[in-house]
């Protein structure tokens, strides 16, 4: 059978997105088909989709994928038919400490992803969806937010009265804003928009900071925690963010290396590091089994993604030509 699938050819661009169909085979002992409702947008599918790191052969792109079981191989005993899914950052990564280096085995990069109406895969690229959520809902987790709970949960242990500082308003930080406040932390949330500022606050934020108007955004971090500093960074900035977050952490904190949103190189002062002894820790999402603790405790606190705004798959060119202007708050998605 075939199904409606989006490609990018070699290379990448805008221009070489092209509408197409795929074949879905019937799932070997091992696999599951998936009739796919929703993919959800990173900046990593931008690189991918826009050229930026676009692929050498032709790709299915997107990582984040959901929807419902509707086949499944003679072997599988973790899915039924009817089972809401949602797709594995990196499907080979089960459990215990990283196995490979960058996105070779990621779906949407060096396996094809999930913009498609169907798909047959092995039962591992795939955890049970949190109860109760649209597959749209769903989709926003497998990149976004499991980096987020890995950075505070598994990475840190991140307990009540902890403090955490997060950068902007982008899927990332929002996650780790709703998690940080799931686990009874106290958030400062940074945004270059006054009006975000406002939803950060109506989300949890206990403080706010303008990080365009306060370039000393890490000073008064620092001091809103009475001059004892952050316990936690998600730093999603990267080069032009890193020296504000080492302000703002406290001696022995930690400083989860997650984004390049202002470049992928730049200067370090190794100082503030050494003296405060920092944790600077780099982050590639997360493993399967800690995709099952994050859906375990949405369960348990029924939490709720954020969704900026919604386009049909065929507009996916669209969706990131308006991820790139930086007005969403949360998540983009795209309904199959
Ligand atoms: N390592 C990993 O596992 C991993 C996983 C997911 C994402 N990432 C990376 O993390 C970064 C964020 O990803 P995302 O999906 O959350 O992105 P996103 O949704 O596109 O976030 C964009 C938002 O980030 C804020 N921002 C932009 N430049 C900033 C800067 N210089 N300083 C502070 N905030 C800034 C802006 O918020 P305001 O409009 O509020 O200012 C912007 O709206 C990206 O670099 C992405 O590649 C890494």
């Amino acid at each position: 059978m075939s199904t409606k699938t989006i490609f990018v050819q070699p290379g990448g661009g805008y221009n070489n997105v092209v509408v197409g169909n795929s074949e879905v085979r019937v799932p070997a002992s091992d696999e599951i088909t998936v009739r796919l409702y929703a993919n959800s947008l990173n900046y990593h599918d931008f690189a991918v989709v826009s050229g930026m790191w676009g692929p050498t052969e032709q790709r299915i792109p997107m990582a984040d994928g959901a929807g419902e079981v509707i086949a499944v191989g003679t072997e599988v005993s973790e899915f039924k038919v009817g089972d809401s899914v949602v797709s594995t950052f990196f499907p080979e990564w089960i459990d215990g400490t990283p196995l490979v280096e960058g996105f070779v085995t990621v779906p949407g990069d060096g396996i094809d992803g999930y913009a498609r109406e169907q798909v047959t895969a092995k039962a591992t690229s795939f955890t049970l969806s949190p109860i109760g959520y649209s597959h749209a809902e769903a989709a926003t987790l497998t990149t976004a937010g499991l980096t987020a709970w890995r950075a505070l949960m598994s990475d840190d242990s991140l307990k009540p009265g902890d403090t955490v500082l997060v950068q902007g308003t982008g899927g990332v930080s929002i996650f780790a804003l709703q998690f940080a406040k799931m686990a009874g932390a106290t958030v400062i949330a940074t945004s270059s928009s006054d009006e975000k500022l406002e939803r950060l606050k109506a989300l949890g934020a206990d403080h706010v900071v303008n990080y365009r108007k306060d370039t000393n955004w890490g000073e008064t971090a620092r001091a809103l925690t009475g001059g004892r500093g952050v316990d936690h960074v998600i730093e999603v900035g990267g080069p032009s963010t890193l020296e504000q977050s080492m302000i703002a952490v406290r001696v022995a904190g930690h400083i989860s290396i997650i984004g390049i949103l202002s470049g992928v190189a730049g200067q370090m002062n190794f100082v503030p590091a050494l003296i405060k002894q920092v944790r600077l820790q780099g982050v590639l999402v997360g493993s399967r089994s800690q995709q099952q603790d994050m859906v375990r405790a949405i369960n348990a606190t029924g939490m709720r993604p954020v969704i900026d705004r919604h386009f049909p798959l065929t507009e996916i060119v669209a969706a990131f030509q308006y991820q790139e202007t930086n007005q969403h708050f949360g998540k983009i998605v795209l309904d199959i």
